[in-house]
């Protein structure tokens, strides 16, 4: 479900590397179903992955999830997962429909992991009793393993003490151009011209994405908070983040530009750089900026690229550091595929 920017490309990856899958691994895959928020169309012996966009575009069913359940279901497909590649709140709202009829779900949508830890923990529940996998690899990091690794860390028996991350490409990339000479405007029109940020910006500078991101890692840990409960700093004004709409956003950005830039002058007279950082301590989740010194990890981090670190018992001494780019359609959509491939597996 959802053949937008990554679900289209993931599509597209299994075109090409289908063959291969079953010459090499003797895993074939179908693609029975698809559906974007207009249409459906269904094929349980496989929809043509070369005229699949003219099968969905002209077909007489149109989208509705619920049938689109049902019909998962009727198909009865062995080693069936559902793939969904919204950022839909209603579809998450009903991972619990296959996953108790034995049906996978791999999803890049982080509204169920980062949602109502009932609702999540009744996944989790299902998934372990129904032996299949609910897999979000890539609500964090894209493409990176950043979930699969806390994972394995936690499953053989290693002890997480503290996570720290970079996990906004766009937060990134706006650190480390704003300067005396590129105003936070200006840069954060050019991370938009540059594809870096989402069609709204103000999603990306709340960072309520990144709030979502290092929630659904302490939920690995154990961590039994809500949304509400990540302490989330604004670096910019709410007044301005939260404008009522996204020309009021842009008038009144420029208005900030002039005491952010006073702030970081003065932490780069002190030879430090501001970085947003994401951290999962003590049992608490914390989101904001932060001043970086050199000799940190996060000093040298560049353009729009990830960092994770993992401290741990057995990695205190220097952190598990997992680093690369954190967006993006062929590394999101090659994560997504990896799920899909777990699940065989
Ligand atoms: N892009 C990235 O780099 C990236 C990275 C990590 C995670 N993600 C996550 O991946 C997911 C997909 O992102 P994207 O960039 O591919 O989004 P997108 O380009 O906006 O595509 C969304 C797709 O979902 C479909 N859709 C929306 N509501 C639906 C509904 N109720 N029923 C059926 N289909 C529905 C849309 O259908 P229409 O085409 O009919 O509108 C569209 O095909 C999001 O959760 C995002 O947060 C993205």
């Amino acid at each position: 479900v959802g053949v937008g920017t990554v679900g289209n490309t993931f599509i597209e990856q299994i075109k090409v590397q289908k063959q291969e899958l079953m010459d090499r691994f003797k895993i074939n895959i179908n693609l029975c179903g698809i559906s974007n928020s207009k249409k459906m169309v269904f094929n349980e012996n496989g929809i043509d992955l070369n005229s699949w966009r003219k099968k969905l575009d002209s077909s007489k069913e149109k989208a509705d999830l619920d049938k689109y359940m049902e019909r998962m279901i009727e198909l009865n497909v062995p080693n069936a997962v559902l793939v969904d590649s919204t950022a839909n709140a209603e579809i998450s709202a009903k991972y619990h429909i296959p996953l108790n009829e034995s049906i996978a779900v791999a999803t890049p949508n982080k509204i169920a992991a980062s949602g109502d830890i009932k609702y999540y923990n009744k996944l989790k529940e299902l998934s372990s009793k129904r032996g299949v996998k609910y897999l979000y690899e890539t609500n964090v990091g894209a493409g990176l393993p950043v979930v699969s690794t806390l994972q394995d860390l936690i499953k053989s028996g290693d002890t997480i003490i503290k996570i720290e991350a970079i996990l906004s490409g766009t937060l990134n990339y706006v650190f480390e151009n704003i300067s005396a000479k590129s105003t936070l405007s200006e840069i954060v029109k050019e991370a938009m011209d540059l594809g870096l940020t989402e069609p709204d910006p103000r999603i990306d500078l709340s960072g309520l994405d990144v709030a979502r991101k290092i929630l659904i890692l302490a939920r690995e840990v154990g961590y039994t908070g809500e949304l509400k409960d990540v302490d989330l700093k604004h670096f910019i004004p709410k007044s301005v983040v939260g404008s009522k709409d996204i020309e009021s956003f842009w008038k009144l950005l420029p208005s900030c530009n002039e005491s952010l830039e006073k702030e970081r002058a003065a932490v780069a007279a002190k030879g430090a750089k501001w970085r947003y950082v994401a951290c999962f301590e003590k049992n608490k989740c914390t989101v904001g900026v932060k001043e970086i010194v050199d000799g940190h990890p996060f000093y040298t981090l560049k353009g729009s690229d990830n960092m994770v670190l993992f401290t741990t018992e057995r990695y205190k001494k220097q952190p598990l550091v997992i680093q690369g780019p954190g967006a993006g359609a062929e590394v999101t959509a090659a994560g997504l595929f990896a799920d899909v491939i777990r699940m065989v597996n």
